[in-house]
């Protein structure tokens, strides 16, 4: 899936720059350079390695002890990654950071032991230029608590990315019967229908989210430059999740990306 939400985060980002700038210039293979990314639930780290080497610096958090164990591990095994330290003095004794190599224009990762409710109280509001959560918010006992954690870490104009899977028979059939119960993809229980939340329900939510008095989302349909959400499919035949083209409801029943700006202020 990697690709399909890099390739999603990728979009957005220019389109926003060139919005905001027309003349600005977007290097592709850096388009994150320089920019403060989190990845929330960040689970093996895939989604904080790929940002890191489109240039972020990028923290993965997690609030699962083992699943930040196994990133660094997996980071540490990539010597285009510059792992360069274990535990840095300065930073608390869960944490283990990777540094790119800042000539290439590469990033810097640090994993870290923690929870985005207690990140919030850490570090403030708007500590992020970019916040990403991946496949977890269907594991959240409370959505909407998490969602505004997440959605505060977003600084001013900066951007939230998140995917998930929607509530439909046709997700039930897949990610529960199809991948639990006949093929064993993923263990039983893994997922619990009731938790899965569709696109309507996370646009409504930014309709009614406000920063300093804006609504994340203003007006009936949501503008491409306020939200967006792409839906993500599996091609069985090139053995690779593609990134649906926009405005494909159809594409959305199942697993989806969504993405949404914080307004400026
Ligand atoms: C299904 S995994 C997704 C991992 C990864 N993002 C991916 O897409 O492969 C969900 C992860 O979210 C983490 N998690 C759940 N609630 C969290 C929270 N409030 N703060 C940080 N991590 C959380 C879990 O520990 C778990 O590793």
């Amino acid at each position: 899936m990697n690709p399909a939400r890099i390739q999603f985060l990728r979009d957005k980002v220019t389109e926003i720059a060139l919005d905001d700038d027309p003349n600005a210039s977007v290097n592709p293979t850096r388009i994150l350079r320089g920019l403060n990314v989190l990845d929330v639930g960040c689970g093996g780290g895939l989604l904080s390695e790929s940002l890191t080497r489109l240039g972020a610096n990028t923290l993965g958090i997690d609030a699962s002890a083992s699943n930040i164990s196994i990133a660094s591990l997996h980071a540490s095994a990539d010597p285009s990654l510059n792992f360069t330290s274990g535990i840095s003095s300065l930073l608390p004794a869960h944490t283990t950071v990777h540094r790119g190599n800042k000539a290439e224009g590469k990033g810097t990762l640090t994993y870290t032991h923690t929870s985005v409710e207690e990140l919030l109280i850490e570090r403030g509001e708007g500590a992020f230029d970019i916040v990403c959560s991946m496949e977890v918010i269907e594991h959240v006992d409370n959505p909407r608590d998490f969602l505004d954690s997440c959605a505060r870490l977003v600084k001013p104009g900066g951007h939230l990315l998140l995917s998930t899977i929607a509530r439909t028979p046709l997700a039930y059939f897949l990610t529960i019967f199809a991948a639990e119960d006949l093929l064993g993809f993923v263990s039983k229980g893994t997922h619990t229908f009731s938790k899965y939340v569709n696109p309507e329900e996370l646009e409504g939510f930014f309709r009614s989210y406000r920063s300093q008095s804006r609504p994340w989302i203003s007006g009936p349909v949501a503008h491409r430059l306020q939200a967006e959400t792409r839906g993500i499919i599996f091609v069985p035949w090139n053995n690779e999740w593609v990134l649906t083209p926009r405005g494909s409801k159809w594409a959305e029943g199942c697993n989806y990306l969504f993405w949404v700006r914080r307004p400026l202020e």
